[in-house]
C-alpha cells in the first residue's frame, strides 16, 4: 500500500486530496494547523501541528513516504493577498514551511514531492490587458509578481527545484489557477471570487443588489477541484517535473462570473461594482504545456462546477453550523 503525507490537509484542496488518495487505496497522513471546518477527514492519521516548527515537520515527515503533497500555505483570495496587510506573515509562514519540508524530505528520503505554486507568480506586466493575458510557463521571467504571495511562490518553486538539482529530491511543481468547489472557504475574508459570488447571491433577497469589487471587467479563469486533482495525480504519475499550469482556459470577467451565479440561483439580483482589492486586470491559464506533457485538459465547462458549488454554499448559508459527512 502506498503511503502519502498531505501537508495542509485541513484546507480546501488538501481536504479533497485526502479523499481522492483514500479512494485510490493509499494510506494517508494529513497535517494542518486545524481540521477542515466543513467535514471530517478520512485520513488514516491526522496531526494538528504547525509546519513552521521544524520539530513538528520532523515528527510528521518521519519516514520515506512514497508521496508528499505540500499544500500548506498562508493564503487567501484578493481580500487577503492584495490588501498588503498580511504580506509579512504570508512570506514568513509559507517560506518557513517550504524550507522545513524540503530539508526534511531529503533527510528521510521521500520518493516524490508535489509542490503547489500559483498563477500569482506570473509577471504583472503580462496581465494588464483583461482580454489578452499571458501566463505561459516560460513567460515567468523577468519576474514581477504583483503580490508578496506570488514572490514567495516563485521563491519556493526555485527552492524545490534547487533541492532536486543538489540533493536529487524528486519534485513535481504545479501552478494552480484559481481552484474552486464545495468544502472551500466561502466567508471570513480569505474566500476567492467564485465562493464570494455564491455566498453573496445566496444571501441576498429577490430584487436585491450584490457588491462586486472593481469595475467587474477584470478577467480570470476558474478550475473545479475534481479537475485540479485529476491533473495533480497525472503529474505525480508522470516523469514531467514542471513547473506546469493547472487551470482552465475558460476566461470570464468577474461580472460575467456573478451573472452566471445569478442565473444558477434563478434570482433577480443586480450587480453594484465598488472599490476593492482587484489584483491583475486579466489572468487565464495557458494549457499548451500540460496538454503536450500529460495529455490533460479540463473536461467540463465552468457552469457545471459553479452549479455544484452554489448548491453547497447556499445550503451552508441556510444552515451554517452543520458539519457535513464526507461525500
Ligand atoms: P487553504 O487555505 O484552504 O489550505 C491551506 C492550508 O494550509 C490551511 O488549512 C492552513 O491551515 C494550512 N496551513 C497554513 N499554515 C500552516 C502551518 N504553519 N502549518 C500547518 N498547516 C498550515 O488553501 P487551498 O485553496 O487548499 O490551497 C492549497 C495550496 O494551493 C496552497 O499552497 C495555495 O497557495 C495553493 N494555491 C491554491 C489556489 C486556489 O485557487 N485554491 C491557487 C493557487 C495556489
Ligand atoms: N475574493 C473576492 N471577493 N474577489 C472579488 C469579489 C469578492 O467579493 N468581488 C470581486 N472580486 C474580484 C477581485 O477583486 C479579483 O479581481 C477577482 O475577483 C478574483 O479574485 P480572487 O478569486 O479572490 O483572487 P485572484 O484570482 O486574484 O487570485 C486567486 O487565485 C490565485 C491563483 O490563480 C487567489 O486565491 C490566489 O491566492 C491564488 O494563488
Amino acid at each position: 500500500m502506498k503511503k502519502a503525507l498531505v501537508c495542509g490537509a485541513g484546507g480546501f484542496i488538501g481536504g479533497h486530496l485526502v479523499e481522492r488518495l483514500k479512494s485510490e487505496g493509499y494510506w494517508v497522513r494529513g497535517v494542518d494547523l486545524k481540521e477542515n471546518e466543513y467535514r471530517k477527514t478520512s485520513a488514516d492519521d491526522f496531526v494538528i501541528g504547525d509546519l513552521t516548527n521544524p520539530v513538528v515537520v520532523a515528527m510528521v515527515l518521519d519516514q520515506s513516504f512514497d508521496e508528499v503533497y505540500q499544500l500548506a500555505a498562508d493564503m487567501g483570495g484578493a481580500g487577503y493577498i492584495f490588501t498588503g496587510d498580511n504580506d509579512a506573515n504570508v512570506m514568513h509562514n509559507s517560506a518557513t514551511i517550504n524550507l522545513n519540508v524540503a530539508n526534511q524530505a531529503v533527510k528521510v528520503g521521500v520518493k516524490k514531492l508535489f509542490y503547489s505554486s500559483s498563477a500569482c507568480m506570473y509577471p504583472a506586466y503580462n496581465q494588464e490587458d483583461p482580454n489578452n493575458p499571458k501566463c505561459s510557463e516560460e513567460s515567468a521571467y523577468p519576474a514581477a509578481p504583483d503580490s508578496e504571495y506570488g514572490w514567495e511562490k516563485l521563491f519556493s518553486e526555485r527552492l524545490y527545484l534547487a533541492y532536486n538539482r543538489n540533493y536529487g529530491l524528486n519534485v513535481r511543481v504545479a501552478r494552480f489557477h484559481n481552484i474552486f468547489g464545495p468544502y472551500g472557504t466561502y466567508t471570513g475574508g480569505k474566500e476567492k471570487a467564485p465562493a464570494a459570488m455564491c455566498r453573496k447571491i445566496a444571501e441576498v433577497e429577490q430584487g436585491g443588489t450584490i457588491e462586486v469589487w472593481g469595475d467587474g471587467k477584470q478577467t480570470r479563469s476558474f478550475l473545479y477541484i475534481d479537475e485540479c486533482l485529476e491533473a495533480v495525480r497525472r503529474l505525480m504519475e508522470s516523469d514531467f517535473m514542471g513547473p506546469v499550469n493547472i487551470g482552465s482556459e475558460e476566461m470570464v470577467s468577474i461580472n460575467q462570473l456573478a451573472q452566471m451565479v445569478i442565473g444558477i440561483a434563478g434570482k433577480d439580483v443586480s450587480i453594484k461594482n465598488i472599490d476593492g482589492p482587484t489584483g491583475v486586470r486579466g489572468r487565464n491559464s495557458d494549457n499548451k504545456l500540460i496538454r503536450e506533457k500529460l495529455n490533460w485538459a479540463p473536461s467540463e465547462p465552468l457552469i457545471e462546477g459553479l452549479t455544484r458549488t452554489y448548491s453547497w454554499i447556499s445550503q451552508k448559508v441556510k444552515k451554517p453550523e452543520a458539519v457535513s459527512a464526507v461525500s
